[in-house]
């Protein structure tokens, strides 16, 4: 709406009063009134932001710069809205100023508009994200991108606006820029409505849901007045009514699903209701040479303590512990059922829905974490007795486990810590410290602390112990990990859940912990493997199916996952000389790769030398150099699951095993060494008749020290198990960073300075 009379200048200078034309009719008045009312309750927004402000709650970082920014520019366009209407009903606002002033609004409008955007789609999400997991890049970069491109659409907009307005004021719709001024015009509102689309869309979910629930108050307001009214009753009316009412009820309800069914929601804030020390599975991402750490548990609702990662959930009243990842429940270990009440309590604990929660929760999580930081034992386990030892601040993600280990980093920044996990450096003063971060790890332990939790910084306790060089408190978190890791091996061995059919049945109704809904809760189970195989091309099938490039230093599958690489030569050289020291035996290689122990085997004049290879691509070139003339070599065309029966069937003994497969879990080593070496290895075998020897790529975990340490514990202890002594050796390995192997390689699978180097012989 343009001024009323054009020209005014300065001069008139009036004020409403002195208006006697202004504001008369209705809809002028309502226009206005809009304005003010606004005005108003955003000055009240303004002061209680203000106020809350200077609180200290975790809520207030969705606060920050671009939320003062939308309320400041909102504010603004009310200000200027109000300034150009009383301008323009009084008349003292020449053209050119009323349109200056239209500029303006158009402007902070736009900009208000889209700070509020990025409080919603940025702060609020990333908060959210963060409340429940880590922030991790690919989402900041998408995230990020939206509001980018988003502001670019609303420079492009607000210029748009802004220069209709100038042209208005310039006149510019009678002269010579009279067509651009009007394609302008006309394109100006259709961008406008891309903008407003994409940015519906961009609110998605909670708007839709604010929307259904808003409509649904609004029929039942029509309704509840229709009602009052006392109006004739009219049946299509009520049908009509009752329609809608129900649909906005079901929309709201839907709605509410979508958002719950949310991944974002799928990361815990506070967990562990059971208090229980073993909470992974033991079936991580076990390609042979890339074993990941294993991911945080998954909280999946009120009181249902799911981890995704060999996820279980203790059910108390039954004493039991179900694995969903193994589909298997067990008996709770001793100690359990004791935990009972602090489970039950942690339920009412976890609600959600009781505003309380968040304040409450942040407050205990920083006791925890303080009285653990301070090695206060005494608070500290006063603390755990109604809350985790898993809570994780929301900045930095540290737990308890890692606020102790990392209140021991010397305060002088100069002063050396040793490398390597080594104490020895460790200074006089800094003993009791460490005396101190023995005894509150312990209690953490002892109350379920998990020990591969990951911080901000993607570092477990352990990597803080060991970056910092705390050698015994990095021996306290593999203990831990061994201990965890190994029960929940075992956890293969117990019955599949829902044997006892009606024993479950009645279980599901009395604990409020649906196991079935956590079973069929096919997210849960699908996030808990995608998690422990890593992706899919490194699972075994897709792996076989896959073709592969060979390059003279590398063998590539056809995702760029590194199969065998060239720098892990010394390892095989050294592992074959360890297992067949001399010529003139029998060696049986599971896993041809490159070639490379399989040529050096051969350098040895072995009597006979078995390769068991199953990808097709490898066996083609394994035809093409030669390998089925070798003397002595026979080639055993095919996966070793279905090769090693047969040759035991037959009788075939060797001297020397070696065992190296790809995209394999586990699971799939130790069933080799403990069900299979043991009737092909011959225990008068080797040069001087002392037993066969067997050997294997030992790189699980091998992308942090820590988990490396934790399972090659693992492994010994299986190997025992089997009936193995085994010997390491350490070998070192260059910086291959350094060294260019990862380039073009998608995964780096290793990433320590030393290889421990197996080599098995029976016990005794
Ligand atoms: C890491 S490479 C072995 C490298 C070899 N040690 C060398 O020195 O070059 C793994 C090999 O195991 C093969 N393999 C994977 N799964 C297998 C299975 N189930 N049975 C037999 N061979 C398999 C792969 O095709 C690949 O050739």
């Amino acid at each position: 709406m343009a001024p009323r009379r054009g020209g005014g200048g300065n001069g008139g200078g009036g004020s409403v009063s002195s208006c006697p034309d202004a504001f008369l009719t209705t809809i002028e008045q309502v226009s206005f009134a809009n304005h003010v009312v606004f005005l108003v309750i955003l000055l009240g927004i303004s002061i209680f932001f203000c106020v809350f402000r200077k609180r200290k709650v975790a809520g207030k970082k969705l606060l920050g710069l671009p939320f003062i920014g939308a309320l400041f520019f909102i504010t603004l366009c009310y200000i200027c809205q109000i300034v150009a209407t009383v301008l323009q009903q009084c008349g003292t606002a020449s053209f050119a100023s009323y349109y200056d002033l239209r500029i303006a609004i158009v402007i902070f409008s736009y900009l208000g508009n889209y700070f509020l955007f990025v409080v919603v789609i940025y702060c609020l999400t990333s908060m959210l994200r963060r409340q429940v997991d880590h922030v991790n890049a690919i989402y900041k970069i998408v995230s990020l991108t939206v509001v980018g491109l988003m502001g670019i659409l609303m420079c492009v907009l607000a210029g748009l606006g802004a220069y209709l307005n100038w042209s208005n004021k310039e006149r510019l719709f009678y002269g010579s820029g009279a067509k651009d001024y009007y394609d302008i015009a006309e394109a100006y509102p259709k961008l406008q409505a891309a903008y407003y689309s994409l940015y519906l869309d961009l609110i998605g979910w909670s708007l839709a849901l604010t929307i259904a629930m808003v409509f649904h108050t609004i029929i039942s307001i029509v309704v509840v007045a229709w009602i009052l009214e006392e109006v004739d009753y009219n049946p299509e009316s009520a049908v009509t009514l009752n329609w809608l009412l129900n649909l906005g009820q079901a929309l709201s309800l839907i709605f509410i699903l979508c958002i719950a069914k949310h991944v974002s929601w799928r990361r815990p804030t506070v967990t562990d209701p059971v208090g229980f020390q073993t909470q992974y599975a033991y079936n991580g991402d076990s390609n042979a040479q890339g074993y990941y750490h294993h991911q945080s548990p998954e909280y999946i609702g009120n009181g249902n303590a799911v981890w995704a990662n060999g996820a279980f959930l203790l059910r108390p009243r039954r004493r039991e512990v179900c694995c969903l990842s193994q589909n298997a429940c067990f008996p709770a270990p001793r100690g359990c059922s004791s935990q009972r009440h602090k489970y039950e309590s942690m339920l009412i604990h976890n609600n959600m829905d009781d505003p309380a929660f968040e304040n409450d929760t942040d407050l205990q999580t920083q006791s925890i974490l303080l009285a653990a930081a301070k090695h206060d034992v005494p608070t500290l386990r006063n603390l755990l007795r109604n809350s985790s030892a898993n809570v994780q601040d929301l900045e930095t993600g540290f737990t308890p486990l890692h606020a102790a280990i990392a209140a021991c980093e010397p305060e002088n920044e100069f002063e050396e810590t040793p490398a390597n996990g080594d104490t020895n450096g460790v200074a006089k003063e800094q003993k009791p410290e460490i005396e101190g971060a023995v005894k509150t790890m312990k209690l953490l332990f002892e109350n379920g602390a998990i020990w591969n939790d990951l911080d901000t910084n993607g570092e477990t306790p352990g990597c803080v112990a060991h970056r910092l060089g705390l050698k015994e408190l990095y021996e306290l978190c593999v203990d831990a990990g061994v201990r965890a890791e190994l029960l929940l091996s075992r956890l293969d061995e117990y019955q599949p859940l829902g044997d006892d059919e009606s024993d479950q049945d009645n279980e599901d109704e009395t604990e409020g912990v649906d196991v079935e809904e956590a079973e069929n809760g096919l997210e849960v189970l699908d996030l808990s493997l995608g998690d422990s195989h890593g992706d899919e091309s490194t699972n075994n099938p897709n792996y076989l199916a896959s073709n592969l490039t060979f390059n003279c230093d590398r063998l590539l599958d056809s995702d760029a996952n590194g199969v065998m690489m060239k720098w892990e030569m010394t390892l095989m050289r050294r592992s074959a000389e360890l297992i067949l020291p001399g010529s003139g035996l029998r060696v049986l290689n599971v896993g041809h790769g490159m070639a490379i122990i399989d040529s050096i085997f051969q350098e040895r004049q072995p009597t006979s030398h078995h390769i068991i290879e199953a990808h097709p691509d490898v066996l083609r070139r394994m035809k093409a150099q030669g390998w089925y003339e070798k003397p002595g070599v026979v080639i055993h065309e095919g996966r070793w699951q279905d090769i090693v029966p047969g040759l035991v069937e037959k009788g075939e003994m060797f001297d020397a095993i070696y065992f190296d497969t790809f995209a394999e879990e586990y699971k799939a080593l130790r069933e080799f060494f403990s069900e299979h070496v043991i009737g092909m290895l011959d225990p008068a075998g080797g040069p001087n008749g002392d037993g066969g020897k067997f050997g294997f790529f030992c790189g699980m975990g091998a992308d942090r020290q820590v988990a490396y340490d934790v399972y090659n514990k693992i492994v010994e202890i299986d190997l025992f198990e089997a009936g193995f002594d085994t010997e390491w050796e350490t070998i070192p390995v260059p910086d291959l960073d350094e060294q260019g192997e990862w380039e073009g390689v998608r995964r780096k699978y290793w990433a320590l300075s030393n290889y421990k180097l197996p080599t098995c012989s029976f016990i005794g």
